[in-house]
């Protein structure tokens, strides 16, 4: 359904021609019969849902129908001019990556360059940018051209091929193809024919879920295939529904297969599977009862892409009760380990809700993409204001202001971001909260730039055959062919920042345009068209309010409200909210850096790398605070200073320190507070009798936690 509205209109025979064109200069094209089979479906619209798959109760835009605006947009030029822009220039794991013909890998996963293609594709055709596109064509051509006679792509030979770093390729491929038809044209007939060897390998004993015999194996890193499913799952349903050629029942076999085999989240999020584990990490011990055994259902990362696991397996099983199942998964990771950036306390694995525990850049990205997709595919606005929450608070938080350094692991209470003298996480070194190159591991380094174009990318979706929905709030244009005609809607704002959004909408025919009003919005948020003035009746489930516009222009504010609220943490202390925006206790800094370390660093930081192999703009950073972070707050005294409504010029870039325009202060007072990790940390805040002041009551100032890289996000509350 969407296919067609999407795709430029190139007469079907000419496309035809084209395509066989390509097809008989494919360097490893055997079966031309197939391929003459799959032409029609590919030339004609995607068959519409039969039925088969569950539909989505938003379906996504094309890539590329949706750019941003206002500071979404600077953030995006910010990655393009920074680290997301420039790996393909230089660093190891992309420009010399095995999947390119060179020799480095950061680990036999393979994962390097298809984590960070499938970021780059989304922020290169968002902002449209000839310089990134051509690194997504040059690497997407040398990949298809080397295509295996068998169908294999990627550069494992026969012995160890591992279905996984497939599936963020592909997941980029995919945007690709929806982007760029003439990538399509060459990216469909590939991922036929990977179906078909896939579907040979599944049936041979699940063969590409685990290495063979005599293959080096890396501990439970063998499982990221098996438990990252949903990943190569949702691959299958787009080529299901736009692109089925002949392949339908083999696209449906290997999904039951991919299930049958892998690890199934909903054998996880099951009560007494979930609950049978201790969460609880003890204070000054990295004791936990979480068991090895499991690591594959625990690892942070994992947690964050499952999330969305069981909204797509139950397109094609049909299972509602997986839509419960969804529910719980989400809900229990929050309340066990949900941080108040939105983001899931996992260092490298499941922790409890201490607020010095981290949570991986990669974990925050793959964990707004989950909730984006439970969104679309489910319809309960829960999930849109969690994606928001975290694409908000934790994404800007943990990439330096100019986006060329970034965080391995944020921690809630981050009171500085330097080398620690004992790493107080469960797997991950003492540079772990510093931003950079490549701090403890390399893959927050590729995997990163996915975080705001999958969100953009989801911002916009369809509704039906003749709606449109701003689904997930934040500065964009969107255009789109309904059934009436084409729609493009441009929504001017400071979002989050501030709480008006302007539209100008122009519609060939009438069309019913939809607003998501987020839960924490107050009664009085109205969208005033012209002078009338209406209040909203948002939809119990999904949030959106129906708008039925008329052909032509109409412009309209969207007035949201918000008050400030608390939300209660662990330890009687509370996180502040506006709004989407978390707000935290400023402790101003000063930074220093250094060249980039290796991420092997054998002496822990006194090993930089070459000055001829990084750009001058790459260094590694450290934020040394210089206030003091040991407050108890009264919450009675909580006040928002800054512009609620119309229009402001924002700062560039938004999320330096003091970059957004609002903040808030409160009347607080120091306490001791006890370290923990031999120093290295705050530890558990203190409680009862031990919460006493020791110091005046003073004024202290709480700002937007993703400008803040030393801040406190959880506040003892002053009894
Ligand atoms: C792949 O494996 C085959 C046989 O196992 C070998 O002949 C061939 O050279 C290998 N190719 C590469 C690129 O490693
Ligand atoms: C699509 O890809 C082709 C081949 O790389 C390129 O020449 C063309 O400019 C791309 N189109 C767009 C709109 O980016
Ligand atoms: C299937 O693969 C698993 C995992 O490598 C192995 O333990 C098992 O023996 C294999 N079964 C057969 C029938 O080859
Ligand atoms: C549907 O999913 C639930 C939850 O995982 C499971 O208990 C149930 O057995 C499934 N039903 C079928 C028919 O597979
Ligand atoms: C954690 O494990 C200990 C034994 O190692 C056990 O006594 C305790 O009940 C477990 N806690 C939870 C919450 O499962
Ligand atoms: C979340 O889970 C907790 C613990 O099981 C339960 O008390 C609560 O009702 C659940 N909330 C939702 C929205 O499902
Ligand atoms: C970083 O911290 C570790 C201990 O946590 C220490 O061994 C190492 O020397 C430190 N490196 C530098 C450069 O200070
Ligand atoms: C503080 O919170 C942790 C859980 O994060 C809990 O285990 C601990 O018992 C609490 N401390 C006190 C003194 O209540
Ligand atoms: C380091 O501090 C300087 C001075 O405040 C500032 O201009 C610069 O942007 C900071 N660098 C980073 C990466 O935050
Ligand atoms: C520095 O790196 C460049 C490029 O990676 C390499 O050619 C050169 O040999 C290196 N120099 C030293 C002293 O390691
Ligand atoms: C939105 O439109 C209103 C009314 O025209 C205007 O006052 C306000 O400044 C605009 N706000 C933004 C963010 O453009
Ligand atoms: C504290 O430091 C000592 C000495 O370096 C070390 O043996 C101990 O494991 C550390 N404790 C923690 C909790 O890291």
């Amino acid at each position: 359904m969407y296919f067609s509205s999407s795709a430029p209109d190139l007469p079907s025979l000419f496309t035809a021609i084209l395509y066989a064109i390509r097809g008989v200069k494919m360097k490893f094209s055997h079966s031309l019969p197939a391929l003459a089979a799959g032409l029609a479906a590919i030339t004609s619209p995607a068959a519409a849902n039969d039925g088969t798959l569950v539909p989505l109760v938003f379906s996504p835009l094309p890539l590329g129908s949706i750019a941003p605006t206002g500071w979404l947009k600077s953030q995006f030029h910010l990655m393009a001019d920074g680290l997301a822009g420039h790996q393909h220039d230089f660093y190891n794991y992309v420009a010399h990556s095995t999947w390119l013909g060179g020799g480095k890998e950061y680990s036999d996963l393979n994962e390097g360059l298809p984590y960070w293609f499938n970021g780059l594709v989304y922020l290169a055709y968002s902002i449209d940018d000839e310089r990134l596109k051509e690194q997504v064509h040059s690497a997407a051509g040398y990949i298809l051209d080397h295509q295996w006679d068998d169908g294999w792509i990627g550069p494992e030979n026969k012995t160890a091929r591992n279905f996984w770093a497939r599936m963020p390729l592909f997941l980029g491929m995919t945007g690709l193809a929806e982007a760029n038809q003439t990538w399509g044209e060459k990216i469909v007939p590939a991922l036929w024919k990977f179906n078909g060897l896939m579907n040979t390998m599944l049936k041979d004993n699940y063969t590409g879920y685990w290495y063979q015999a005599g293959d080096v194996v890396t501990g439970g890193d063998t499982d990221w295939g098996r438990v990252r499913h949903q990943d190569m799952l949702i691959t299958l349903q787009w080529l299901y529904e736009h692109h089925r050629g002949d392949q339908g029942e083999v696209l449906l076999e290997n999904m039951k297969m991919l299930h049958d085999g892998g690890l199934r989240w909903e054998d996880w999020y099951d009560q007494a599977a979930y609950f049978g584990q201790g969460m609880d990490k003890d204070l000054n011990t990295l004791d936990s009862n979480l068991t090895d055994e499991n690591y594959a259902y625990e690892h942070g990362v994992n947690v964050g892409q499952g999330l969305k696991a069981v909204a797509v397996v139950r397109r094609f099983t049909r299972n509602d009760s997986l839509v419960q199942t969804a529910m719980d998964g989400v809900n229990w990771t929050f309340t066990y380990h949900g941080s108040p950036s939105g983001t899931i306390l996992a260092d490298e694995r499941l922790v409890g809700l201490a607020p010095y525990s981290g949570s991986e850049f990669c974990t925050a990205v793959e964990t707004t993409y989950s909730l984006a997709y439970l969104y679309q595919a489910l319809g309960t606005n829960y999930y849109a204001d969690r994606a928001e929450r975290i694409a908000f608070n934790a994404i800007p938080s943990l990439a330096t202001p100019d986006w060329w350094g970034r965080q391995y692991m944020e921690q809630p209470n981050q009171p500085y971001a330097t080398n620690l003298s004992t790493s107080p996480f469960y797997n991950t070194n003492s540079w772990g909260v510093t931003y950079g190159l490549e701090p403890n591991y390399p893959c927050c380094t590729v995997n990163h730039p996915q975080g705001y174009p999958k969100f953009l990318a989801n911002s916009y979706v369809r509704m039906g055959d003749n709606g449109m929905a701003h689904a997930l709030l934040s500065p964009g244009t969107a255009t789109a062919v309904l059934s009436g005609g084409k729609v493009t809607v441009e929504c001017d704002t400071a979002y989050p920042f501030l709480d008006t959004l302007n539209y100008t909408v122009e519609a060939e025919a009438a069309f019913d345009f939809y607003l998501r009003v987020p839960a924490w919005a107050t009664s009085s948020a109205s969208i005033k068209i012209g002078s009338n003035s209406n209040a909203l009746s948002p939809d119990t489930e999904t949030g959106m309010h129906k708008l039925s516009l008329s052909k032509g222009t109409t412009t309209l504010t969207y007035a949201l409200q918000s008050s400030l609220r608390t939300e209660a943490r662990e330890n009687n202390t509370i996180s502040v909210y506006k709004g989407a925006l978390l707000y935290a206790l400023e402790v101003t800094n000063y930074n220093t850096s250094t060249p980039p370390k290796p991420y092997t660093n054998p002496s822990f930081g006194t090993e930089y790398y070459n000055a001829s192999y990084y750009p001058p703009q790459s260094r590694d950073w450290q934020y040394h605070s210089t206030s003091k972070w040991n407050y108890a707050i009264d919450p009675t005294t909580l006040v928002y200073h800054g512009p609620e409504t119309g229009s402001m010029k924002l700062n560039d870039p938004v999320f330096e320190a003091g970059g957004p325009p609002g903040y808030v202060t409160a009347m607080g007072c120091e306490v001791e507070w006890p370290m923990a990790f031999n120093g290295s940390v705050p530890g558990y805040p203190p409680v009862g009798a031990e919460r006493k002041c020791v110091g005046e009551k003073v004024e202290v100032r709480l700002v937007a936690y993703g400008s803040a890289r030393t801040r406190m996000a959880e506040l003892p509350v002053l009894i």
